[in-house]
């Protein structure tokens, strides 16, 4: 498929490669094409990657991946919403807020979430909220000593579900749970939280969730 990512942050670049390893073709969309990590990025992905504007991304995919910081994202959105009409959108932000001396913050929550704002801001796609609760660096094919981490998702439309799960199996994910509608989108940022508060005790980010049934 071709796959539109907004953002060239860390999550981008992970995702990119990820998904050209397994024969998509990757457009990453970005304000600045000229970044050094880009061209490092471009050499590794070859011909399955490519780098243009952020609407250039948006308009090269069938599915998009959001990656981009939480304060950046309503105005990006609008740049690039109707590029996105008719699309599956994968929102993989996490609605954070970051004040000097404190840690990470979620600017949103209990009665409405990041993944319910971006569904809103874009009437006409299918958001899916997905890969929100694991590091960039386990985003693609995780694998644990211990067992399988556990990829939980949500949104409003089923077919845009399914094709996000064939997505995630490409990248390795292979427990893969849907939470219901949008506005489970509370339960994953907030499950982020944890995730955060986690790794600042144990010093670590790279852990992800399992979830053991009998
Ligand atoms: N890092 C992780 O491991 C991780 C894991 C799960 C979820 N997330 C979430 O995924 C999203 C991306 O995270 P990230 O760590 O890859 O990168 P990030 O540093 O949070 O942001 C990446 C992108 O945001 C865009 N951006 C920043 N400020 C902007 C502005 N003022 N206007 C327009 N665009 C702006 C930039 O796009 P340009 O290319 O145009 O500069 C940048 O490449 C975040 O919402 C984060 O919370 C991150």
């Amino acid at each position: 498929m071709n796959i539109g990512i907004i953002g060239s942050g860390d999550v981008a670049l992970s995702l990119g490669k990820g998904l050209a390893a397994t024969g998509h073709h990757v457009m990453i969309g970005t304000r600045n094409q000229d970044k050094k990590e880009l061209t490092a990025w471009k050499k590794h992905v070859k011909k399955l990657g490519s780098i243009g504007s952020t609407t250039e991304a948006a308009s090269h995919g069938e599915i998009i991946i959001l990656a981009v910081a939480w304060h950046a994202a309503e105005d990006v959105l609008q740049q690039i919403r109707p590029e996105l009409a008719g699309k599956v959108v994968i929102d993989v932000t996490n609605p954070l807020v970051f004040r000097e001396d404190e840690p990470p913050a979620l600017s949103v929550g209990f009665n409405m979430s990041g993944g319910e704002i971006v569904q809103q801001s874009l009437a006409d796609s299918h958001v899916v909220k997905a890969l929100n609760t694991i590091s960039h660096t386990k985003m693609v094919q995780p694998e644990y000593k211990e067992g399988m981490p556990v990829m939980f998702y949500c949104g409003n439309n089923v077919s845009a579900k399914k094709e996000v799960v064939q997505l995630l199996r490409d990248l390795g994910w292979k427990d893969v749970v849907d939470l219901g509608d949008i506005t489970k989108s509370r339960l994953l940022e907030q499950l982020t939280m944890l995730w955060i508060e986690y790794g600042a005790v144990r010093g670590g980010w790279d852990h992800a969730f399992s979830v053991l049934n009998q």
